[in-house]
């Protein structure tokens, strides 16, 4: 394989807090080992139209607590046909980049899987999402953020709901899956969590409005965007029609789940694995997504982390059902 000297680093898809502390250690790594850095913009977008800018140690100074992403992101349709990889794999040429380490979920990867074999150059993934749904890593940069975030959200609804004796339906993202809810659902304390991934929590959730609802201060339930029952106004509408005595009202708390200032442990993870992709590269890695299973930093196959699907843990949903 041939000397890596100069690499790029994007963000792609949607942003989590903890994105630009990833950038950081790749920066900063990268500079240590004697490579060149080069931030692309706007992901496969700023690939394609050649938006890409060095990144020296003071380029990354300041940015560890902000969320978002200094590089900007996007969601690229062209980068989905070959003509669109081909103008991006020649802007690469032009600014001399071996290689590119991808910060994003399973649609950025898939991209740098099928770019990486065609044009035969290194990818390295670090997975950011607030969904945590990438398969081969526990934590995915951003989810322990928004998992505080709609904790400290759904606190403030607790003291209204429980004011006016009241159940609130709270919709949280995460796509097609339910980590969000789960792992949210159970920190503060839900009544209820309905996740893609667990059917029948519906039928469960009559029960529980027949025979409990009425006798607690109040209640919430977590419902997920992807729940196969619908989101949290359909549901809400569909148990007030079966029970109009009981008081309801709905949030969705949307893209205020996506911003807000890191957490530590975000920080922590995203330092950690924007280090090991730069030491990847460096150890002739090539199209692999750097993951953290049981706090350890692991190399999974990129094409593996698209493929494969990740479950929910079983433990936490079972703990779920005996704590509500
Ligand atoms: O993948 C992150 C995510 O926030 C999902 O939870 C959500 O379904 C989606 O992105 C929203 O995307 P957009 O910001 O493009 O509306």
């Amino acid at each position: 394989m041939e000397e890596i000297r100069k690499i790029g680093v994007l963000t792609s898809g949607g942003d989590a807090p903890g994105m630009n502390a990833a950038i950081r250690a790749v920066v900063r790594t990268g500079i240590y080992h004697g490579l060149e850095v080069f931030g692309i913009k706007r992901g496969y977008q700023g690939m394609i139209e050649g938006d890409i800018i060095p990144l020296a140690t003071q380029d990354v100074s300041g940015i560890i607590q902000r969320g978002g992403t200094i590089i900007q992101t996007a969601r690229c349709k062209e980068f989905h046909q070959y003509e669109g990889r081909k103008k991006a794999y020649d802007q690469l040429m032009k600014f001399d980049i071996d290689a590119v380490i991808v910060i994003g979920g399973d649609g950025s990867f898939t991209g740098a899987s099928i770019m990486s074999k065609e044009f035969d150059i290194p990818f390295i993934g670090i997975p950011g999402t607030i969904d945590n749904d990438l398969y081969g890593t526990d934590y995915t940069i951003g989810y322990d953020t928004a998992t505080n975030t709609v904790v400290e959200a759904v606190d403030k609804i607790r003291d209204t709901a429980s004011s006016h004796g009241r159940i609130f339906f709270v919709e949280v993202m995460g796509r097609e899956a339910g980590f969000l809810a789960l792992r949210s659902g159970i920190a503060c304390g839900a009544e209820g969590i309905l996740v893609p991934e667990e059917k029948k929590q519906l039928d469960k959730l009559r029960k529980y409005m027949a025979e409990r609802a009425a006798k607690k201060k109040s209640s919430i339930i977590i419902v997920a965007e992807g729940d196969e029952e619908g989101g949290a106004i359909g549901i809400a509408k569909r148990i007030k029609e079966e029970f109009p005595e009981l008081s309801i009202r709905t949030t969705i708390l949307g893209h205020i789940q996506r911003g807000g200032s890191p957490s530590a442990l975000d920080r922590i993870n995203a330092s950690r694995m924007g280090s090991a992709a730069v030491e990847a590269l460096l150890d002739d890695q090539k199209s692999i997504m750097i993951g953290l299973v049981n706090n350890e930093i692991v190399h999974v196959p990129l094409n593996k982390t698209v493929k494969m699907d990740k479950d929910v843990d079983r433990n936490l949903l079972r703990l779920a059902e005996v704590l509500i």
